[in-house]
């Protein structure tokens, strides 16, 4: 098993990409923390990998707040004595809109959530890492920080911040083993899947606009950056570090 033995915090964890990986990684051996707003979704997503026979616990946790990632952090050290992996997964989505539509108050929640919250998941994280000389933080960035859609600036430009932040903590914790990547997706079949359309639902028109745009002709799945997370924290991926990994079918090229 890639991960056996390791402790991995994910956030967002109670749906969508965190959920398939937190499921994922729990195959692979690790013991996970499950950290979201929605504690309901969390709770399942732990029954789901104890049914599986895997190690999860889950935490109301809003990224948004340094005590919540320090409670963490904290947590997965007190109950299984290590932290390996931190994914700052959680995010929100814009509704696809025109810059002069986005109120402020829209600008403060997605900058404060996927930036923000990723930089203090980074505060909490790191110094627990670089303390036990080993460590992967991993960040659910998107290939609206590469090649933005129109109608998604504040989220794109949100985005764009977390691929240069993984470069630049990578540079700082390298000397310790520890090792930063960001992950960007491509249009995932999720909940959140539907705003980026400005739809309430996905619909037939919604999916075969998006899909004409990825080379290999569909959208991810989950799943598929599932088994990339579990690769980027596994030993597999030991020289790689302050990259942005493409999981988009070619959407980027
Ligand atoms: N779905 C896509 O098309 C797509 C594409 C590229 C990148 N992404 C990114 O993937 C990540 C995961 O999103 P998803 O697609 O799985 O969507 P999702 O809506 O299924 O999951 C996001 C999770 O984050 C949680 N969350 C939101 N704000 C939070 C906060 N302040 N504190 C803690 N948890 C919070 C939500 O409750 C939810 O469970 C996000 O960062 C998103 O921006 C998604």
């Amino acid at each position: 098993m890639k991960l056996d033995g390791r402790v991995a915090i994910i956030t967002g964890g109670a749906s969508g990409i965190g959920a398939a990986t937190a499921v994922a990684m729990a195959a692979e051996g690790a013991r996970i923390v499950i950290a979201d707003v929605n504690e309901a979704g969390t709770k399942s997503v732990v029954e789901r990998i104890e049914r599986a026979g895997g190690q999860a616990l889950g935490m109301a946790a809003d990224i948004t707040r340094m005590a919540d990632n320090q409670a963490l952090v904290d947590r997965a050290v007190a109950t299984w004595g290590r932290l390996d992996v931190f994914y700052a997964n959680a995010g929100v989505p814009q509704w696809k809109t025109e810059v002069e539509q986005v109120e402020e108050a829209i600008y403060d929640r997605i900058m404060n959530v996927n930036v923000k919250g990723v930089w203090l998941g980074a505060r909490a994280a790191l110094p627990a890492m670089k303390k036990a000389k080993r460590g992967v933080f991993l960040i659910t960035a998107s290939t609206a920080a590469i090649r933005p859609r129109p109608g998604g600036q504040t989220y794109a430009m949100s985005k764009g911040a977390v691929v240069t932040l993984a470069k630049a903590l990578a540079l700082e914790v390298a000397p310790d083993g520890v090792r930063v990547v960001a992950i960007c997706p491509v249009a995932t079949h999720t909940p959140m899947l539907p705003t980026f359309m400005g739809k309430r639902e996905v619909d037939a028109e919604g999916l075969a606009r998006y899909e004409a745009t990825v080379p290999l002709g569909r959208l991810n799945q989950p799943e598929d950056i599932a088994r990339t997370a579990v690769f980027l924290a596994s030993d597999d991926a030991a020289m790689i570090t302050g990259t942005t990994i493409e999981v988009d079918g070619g959407r980027c090229i």
